[in-house]
């Protein structure tokens, strides 16, 4: 698909450019290799011409298979042969016309198919990478499929290509060059630092990477092994080996070799018995996209016999016995209209995008996270520029980088507050993050009105206009005036009768209950959210003793290293006074059931301990049913804890039991994946059944 726009031939931006380039490619090696091609002579020429104009203003964007000042497109000639041809994939969108394909390939074949390897469509590069004697003497990209360009000099560059193999063997590996999301951060913060433009993508990173060859600094990729060939000087055992094995057995010889494959990460490749069961992986992988730390733009489904690949043949552009389910795309380009600067709780000054609202992933995209003013910097973002966007699945959307080649002239740079947006004083830029000097007394009304949240102090009936209502009447100047607050107080508000001053003072009084744990939440102490409150309200059982703790006895926690711990003593001292206030307002500061930690600092008797839970780390995924039903994530991880168990959000190697609800998605996917053992609300609330009210 190609993105002229209009008939002027003007590439739009790197995205049209490099879809341009694939069509020019693959109609040159096409016309060349059979005389056919998709495109007629004046469509090419015209196509040709504009991905000429388009590297003629930005020769640092060219793409290593660009068909520009090469002989036929670089479609008869490059400057490396391939041994075998490096061939492109069919695309389905859909699962019908997966399985359509998959019934055309049993036709071939005359036979149901062994088997199917599920594996991500990694969206970088492909690349060809030759090991003679186990070491690595040549990179070689596509190309036209039949010859690629030399780009060895970016050996050393690409984790997952080691330089030698764990054997001294010949053979040719393929795969997926890509920057992961960090490393594109990087590379990206090293280029702005160099004067130069930021990549638009991680896609273009890597290829504009890969080609790069005098750069004053280097920047770090990856690659993904999807598949392994001979060379002609491979001894012939190894030969007949690559060419008889499943392609599941040649990704674990290459892993087994010392070179990277998707094998360790969240999405690794699968063997599927039916269409039907490959169909299951592809939705998986699809829920994995949005956390997983690099791109992926689809899954790759291949039939993993070689009888059956061999059988099936291959095309001139792609092989029959392997197939790319194409995933929605999660990145747009948009213009950045503004940024604003919102004062949060804890007086932190956050910069946030405001986008000219764009559909991504199936939803309408209008803020983006800007994190930090550093970011900015490091992005070079300048209000009116257009901006890559990515979104997937629930993330938070973020700018990935401006299009820094569609500048106008017109932008502006971003205006950085001098004082602080909320209250007018200085602000503490001292670390990365601003902060108002203020600290938490800038933005009372967030601060006051997060504490007395439900998954803190839980007030009901303290919304935020009442919340305005009582700073603004000079009665709360921190949550621990609530607790002085009196009936004359809450009557002589507005819109405040009898009834409802009498219901607002019995949840106040209710909440000088809540546990420790609450309390510590309902500070907002920096560095910590709700899980990491309870671990500490366990871990040290009273207040007192949490604020008599030094940076190491916080490191015990589990979960909290150097840095937070320091954090956290800086923020106990700074909330200090409050403590004490709503100490002597009468407020609990104690965990029920848990023990301070013995004089050595080691945990006396672990909290919970004899629970059905114990020893367990427990994930919640998905809407709770049943008795559960009524539970937010918070409580239900109370919950879990005061059953012995371990709460955690994210599923892994370490998770032992995950409950999983309706809609569950992907946590429910990974878990089956790692075999992790499930249960439904109801089974699991039989099992916890004694600990569900007690509070
Ligand atoms: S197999 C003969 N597997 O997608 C089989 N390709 O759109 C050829 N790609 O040119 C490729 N992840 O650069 C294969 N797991 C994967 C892949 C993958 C990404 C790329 C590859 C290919 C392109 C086709």
């Amino acid at each position: 698909m190609t993105t002229l726009a209009g008939s002027a031939g003007v590439l739009a931006d790197d995205a049209a450019y490099a879809a341009a380039v694939e069509t020019a490619v693959a109609a040159a090696g096409a016309y060349y290799a059979t005389g056919e091609s998709a495109l007629d002579d004046d469509a090419y020429d015209r196509l040709v011409r504009a991905v000429a104009a388009y590297e003629a203003a930005h020769p640092d964007r060219v793409l290593p298979d660009s068909p520009s000042g090469k002989v036929a497109g670089g479609a008869a000639v490059g400057d490396v042969p391939h041994t075998v041809a490096m061939l492109s994939l069919d695309n389905v969108f859909s699962p019908e016309e997966f399985i359509t394909w998959t019934a055309s390939v049993e036709r071939r074949t005359g036979r149901p198919v062994a088997g199917w390897s599920v594996e991500p469509k990694l969206d970088g590069l492909a690349m060809a990478a030759r090991y003679r004697d186990g070491r690595l003497v040549q990179l070689v990209t596509r190309g036209d499929g039949s010859a690629g360009e030399d780009v060895s000099h970016a050996i050393g560059a690409i984790r997952g290509l080691p330089e030698s193999l764990a054997e001294p063997v010949t053979l040719e590996v393929r795969g997926e060059v890509l920057m992961t999301t960090e490393q594109f951060e990087q590379a990206n913060a090293v280029r702005v630092a160099h004067g130069g433009a930021p990549f638009v993508n991680p896609r273009n990173g890597a290829a504009g990477s890969l080609r790069a060859k005098d750069r004053a600094y280097t920047v770090e990729m990856t690659f993904f092994c999807y598949g392994a060939l001979p060379l002609p000087a491979t001894s012939q055992e190894l030969a007949a080996q690559l060419r008889e094995s499943t392609h599941t057995e040649i990704l674990a010889r290459a892993a087994a070799l010392g070179v990277h494959t998707a094998a360790d990460t969240a999405v690794p490749p699968r063997t599927a018995a039916t269409a039907q069961e490959a169909l299951e992986r592809v939705a998986e992988i699809a829920g994995l996209r949005a956390e997983l730390p690099f791109g992926i733009d689809g899954v790759v489904i291949k039939a993993d016999s070689a009888a059956d690949q061999r059988d099936a043949g291959s095309g001139s552009r792609a092989p029959r016995w392997a197939i790319a389910f194409k995933l929605p795309a999660v990145e747009k380009v948009t213009t950045l209209l503004a940024v604003e600067w919102n004062v949060g709780r804890t007086g932190i000054i956050a910069p946030r995008a405001v986008l000219e609202p764009v559909r991504i992933d199936g939803s309408t995209v209008t803020y983006a996270t800007l994190h930090n003013p550093a970011d900015i910097t490091r992005r070079d973002l300048r209000v009116g520029d257009r901006v890559m966007v990515y979104k997937a699945g629930d993330i938070i959307p973020r700018v990935e980088a401006p299009v820094a080649h569609l500048r106008t002239g017109a932008e502006q740079p971003i205006a950085f507050p001098d004082v602080c947006p909320q209250c007018g004083s200085e602000i503490d830029t001292s670390e990365q993050r601003w902060r108002c000097v203020r600290g938490r007394a800038c933005h009372v009304v967030a601060s006051i009105s997060y504490a007395v949240g439900r998954d803190q102090l839980d007030i009901e009936g303290l919304g935020a206009t009442r919340v305005v209502q009582l700073v603004d009447a000079g009665l709360a100047a921190d949550v621990a005036d609530l607790f002085t607050l009196t009936r004359e107080h809450l009557l002589s508000l507005e819109r405040m009768g009898e009834t409802s001053t009498d219901n607002l003072l019995a949840a106040i009084g209710a909440a000088k209950d809540r546990p420790l744990s609450r309390v510590l939440a309902a500070l907002g102490v920096r560095g910590t959210g709700r899980s990491i409150s309870r671990r500490l309200a366990r871990h040290f059982a009273t207040m007192a003793e949490l604020c008599s703790a030094d940076a190491e006895a916080i490191q015990r926690v589990d979960g909290i290293g150097a840095e937070k711990a320091r954090v956290i003593v800086d923020e106990l001292a700074e909330l200090g006074p409050l403590i004490a206030k709503l100490t002597a307002a009468g407020v609990n500061m104690t965990e029920p059931g848990a023990t301070p930690p013995a004089i050595d600092g080691a945990q006396a008797e672990p909290a919970g301990d004899g629970g059905p839970l114990t020893g367990r780390t427990v994930v919640v995924t998905g809407a709770m049913t049943g008795s559960l039903e009524k539970l937010s994530r918070n409580q239900m991880n109370e919950l879990i804890e005061r059953a012995g168990g371990k709460a955690s959000s994210g599923v892994s190697k370490r998770t032992t039991l995950v409950v999983a609800g309706e809609g569950a998605g992907s946590k429910r996917a990974k878990a089956e994946d790692l075999g992790v053992p499930l249960m439904t609300p109801e089974e699991f609330a039989g099992l916890v059944a004694e600990y569900v009210d007690g509070e």
